[in-house]
């Protein structure tokens, strides 16, 4: 595997590990702030990112590189509410797109065909991604922060209602 693109993937790695423990630490937050709804959608979003960080790992080792498992970065443990907290969620999001950007680009750069086509699903990935963040935004302002038990209902239903897109986990 073409070194270059074996050090992205690994830093990739590491993010992705450091987005499940964010959110962990985000639904260990909301639930002890008494909000299980949000807690509930948190808690699914950070076994996502764990099989995110799998898919990437796994990938590196079949094409013959060497995954490397990072130290994960503390994440803060308090938050100043619940929507400033799904604000950070989107500001993550974005952030994880743009470095799946960086993959494609060093991909197509290092003429890696195969990894660039294998790197669409998080491309599409995180397209869906950031717009659930945004739809759970809009519907924050919507309600306003005084309504804050209907929104956790609400977000619970979301969760439930949304196929979940990792049961398959297929790499
Ligand atoms: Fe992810
Ligand atoms: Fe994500």
């Amino acid at each position: 595997m073409n070194k270059k693109v074996e050090a992205i993937l690994n830093e990739q790695v590491s993010k992705e590990a450091y987005s499940s423990h964010l959110y962990l630490a985000m639904a260990s937050w909301a639930e002890n702030e008494g909000f299980p709804g949000t807690a509930q959608w948190l808690y699914v979003q950070a076994d996502e990112e764990r099989m995110h960080m799998l898919k990437f790992v796994k990938y590196i080792n079949d094409r013959g590189g060497k995954a490397v498992l990072p130290e994960i970065k503390k994440p803060p443990m308090k938050f100043a509410g619940v929507k400033s907290m799904f604000e950070e969620v989107l500001k993550h999001e974005r952030y994880i797109s743009d470095s799946i950007n960086e993959i494609v680009f060093l991909c197509a750069q290092e003429k890696d065909f195969t990894t660039h086509n294998w790197v669409q699903w998080f491309v599409t990935e995180q397209i869906e991604e950031e717009t659930n963040a945004r739809t759970i935004l809009d519907k924050l302002k919507l309600l306003g922060e005084t309504n804050m038990y209907l929104f956790d209902r609400d977000i619970f239903a979301m969760r439930s209602a949304t196929p979940d897109t990792t049961a398959g986990g297929e790499a």
